[in-house]
């Protein structure tokens, strides 16, 4: 049995074909992802974070390499599938940006995760009434309890459902999004920056949410970050990527007192 979630294997990629003109951003870029671990992955500013989580998600191709995702009865090339079937193979992303849609309601926003969501097929609902309506309570009772589990009994987000999402904070609104993830069955989450520009307070929930749900669930997690603490309380794994390369890997500690981590970060 393969102990990675994500192996990535020579991964080479520049944005131009001019190879001359601009360098590669990952010149065979090989590192292991072990499953069912929280990994943080760090990098000064530019280094390549989003844009490996962009290939890894298929929305960038790249120049040449492999990433094999373990998922479970068999080993799939993840740069063979396109960005649309990677939820149906139980890989969900939180993007650098906030994705939540300020005039929909906060359940409604939570409904949009889900596996059967009726998206772009709307006549279902007008043909199919009974079938839907027995669906959409299965859903809001699949929302009810993922927001129970993650904040508990009369948690805020379930008792305001109805109000819209534009109401939240930013950081509610980051940890409504981390919420939706749940809507559907994932084995791998990718979070890029799930806590940047968050209060405190709010951080300490996400940093929670994020050990809860790869605790209770076994969901391997990749998180870029560029708070240490953060990642000193929820990863158990770490890779800092420094202009393209894997500059260090090891336990958070090791990397957040590895000089060369230091030195890009904060200067000494
Ligand atoms: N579509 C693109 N076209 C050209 N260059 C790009 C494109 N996307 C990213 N880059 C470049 O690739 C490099 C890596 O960018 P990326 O967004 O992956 O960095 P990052 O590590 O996520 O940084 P940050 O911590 O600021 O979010 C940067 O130099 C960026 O300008
Ligand atoms: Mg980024």
């Amino acid at each position: 049995m393969s102990k990675y979630i994500l192996k990535i294997n020579d991964l080479t990629k520049s944005f131009t074909s001019d190879k001359d003109k601009s360098p590669l951003l990952f010149d065979s870029l090989t590192i292991e992802f072990p499953a069912g671990a929280v990994i943080g992955l760090m990098g000064t500013n530019g280094a390549g974070k989003t844009t490996l989580f962009n290939i890894i998600s298929r929305l960038v191709d790249c120049d040449k390499g492999n990433i094999w995702y373990d998922n479970g009865d068999k080993q799939i090339d993840l740069l063979k599938l396109k960005a649309n079937v990677l939820k149906g193979i139980g890989i969900g992303r939180l993007f650098q940006d906030n994705h939540i849609f300020a005039d929909m309601t906060i359940l409604d926003n939570l409904l949009i995760g889900g596996e059967d969501s009726f998206g772009e097929t709307p006549f279902i609902t007008l043909f199919k009434r009974k079938k839907h309506k027995e669906k959409e309570k299965i859903r809001v009772a699949k929302a009810k309890m993922i927001l129970t589990e993650l904040f508990g009994k009369d948690n805020y987000f379930w008792q305001n459902r109805n109000n819209y999402a534009s109401e939240l904070s930013y950081g509610q609104q980051r940890l409504l999004g981390i919420a939706r993830l749940l809507m559907s069955d994932h084995k791998l989450l990718l979070l890029d920056e799930p806590t940047a520009g968050v209060h405190p307070e709010i951080r300490e929930m996400i940093c929670e949410v994020i050990r809860k749900i790869n605790t209770s669930k076994g969901v391997s997690i990749i998180i870029i970050e560029h708070n240490f603490k953060v990642i000193e309380v929820t990863a158990d794994e770490c890779c800092f990527i420094d202009q393209g390369e894997i500059a260090a890997v090891g336990p958070p500690e090791d990397i957040i007192g590895n000089p060369i981590v230091r030195k890009k970060y904060i200067g000494i």
